[in-house]
């Protein structure tokens, strides 16, 4: 396995395989990688002859007050799970490597990216539709692997390239939980003991929304009101928002129909946690 920093390195190793025949998978990442990620990449490993992983805490898509310099770091440990699917190659650029001096282009849209999290993080999808087109352009990939834990983030990213036409097929890959029903996240080691069985809250108002669901129910607003009802139920939980929105469109629906996303994100303290299902 080979770790490059360099987008030049990356680029002649890629057109290397490209020209002996082979697919490319990629898998995009922030790193601190835990067993939600290493599905994305053991789907790539089924899917592709090459597999590529970005480890980038892309500076871009944290707003003023978020956590970036306190997201987790471990390249030492992330390459071993690389290593164990197997991945052939880490891209691992510092930000000087991605953002170059008099840097000043984006990737933005109108729609799609003002509900949910873009409500309260509304320079986060311009950053992450950035990073994402520029890892497309130096890895070349034929096939993308995100998870569908950041829902928004993948039907932003499938919009983006239908928009711009990007020669890249977008796969979604379901979330990893752990045991107990939390969703796996690079995130959840801010949680303390305590806060770590609160988080369990998100998935079980989720499971309460789908029992809704699963016996007829069709008004989002009753279903948000029974989820939020539960999440309230949990004192160090503060709710950011539940809401119920078409999956391809993240627009608000008020009767559920055709591919529906539940979403929800909750501080926990002082972590804030997403969580979904589809419907
Ligand atoms: P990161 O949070 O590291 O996530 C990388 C990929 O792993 C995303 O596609 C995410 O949805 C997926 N993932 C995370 N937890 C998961 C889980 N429990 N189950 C399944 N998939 C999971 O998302 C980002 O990084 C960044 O925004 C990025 C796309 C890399 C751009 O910087």
């Amino acid at each position: 396995m080979k770790i490059c920093d360099t987008v030049e390195e990356v680029r002649s190793q890629v057109k290397q395989w490209k020209k002996e025949g082979f697919s490319v998978g990629f898998v995009p990442t922030m790193g601190y990688l835990h067993e939600g990620h290493k599905s994305l990449m053991e789907k790539a490993r089924q899917t592709c002859d090459k597999v590529v992983v970005s480890i980038f805490v892309n500076p871009m898509q944290f707003g003023p007050t978020e956590d970036l310099e306190s997201y987790p770091r471990d390249l030492e440990k992330d390459a071993k799970l690389c290593e164990t699917v197997p991945v052939d190659l880490i891209f691992h650029p510092q930000p000087e490597e991605m953002y170059k001096d008099g840097f000043c282009s984006y990737v933005d849209m109108n729609g799609l990216t003002t509900e949910l999290c873009g409500k309260t993080r509304p320079t986060h999808f311009r950053g992450v539709q950035t990073v994402v087109l520029k890892l497309f352009h130096i890895v070349q990939p034929d096939y993308a692997f995100f998870g569908q834990k950041d829902a928004q983030q993948l039907a932003v990213i499938k919009r983006m390239v239908t928009d711009l036409n990007v020669d890249v097929k977008i796969v979604g890959c379901p979330i990893i939980r752990e045991e107990d029903g939390l969703a796996k996240s690079s995130r959840n080691t801010y949680l303390n003991k305590e806060e770590r069985q609160a988080a369990l809250i998100l998935s079980k108002s989720l499971a309460e929304g789908k029992k809704l669901i699963d016996a007829g129910e069709k008004q989002s607003a009753v279903i948000k009101k029974a989820i939020a009802n539960v999440i309230e139920t949990e004192p160090l939980a503060r709710i950011d928002y539940v809401d119920v929105v078409d999956f391809d469109t993240i627009t608000p629906v008020e009767t559920l129909n055709g591919s529906t996303l539940v979403a929800i994100a909750v501080y926990i303290g002082k972590t804030r946690l997403i969580d979904n299902i589809i419907v």
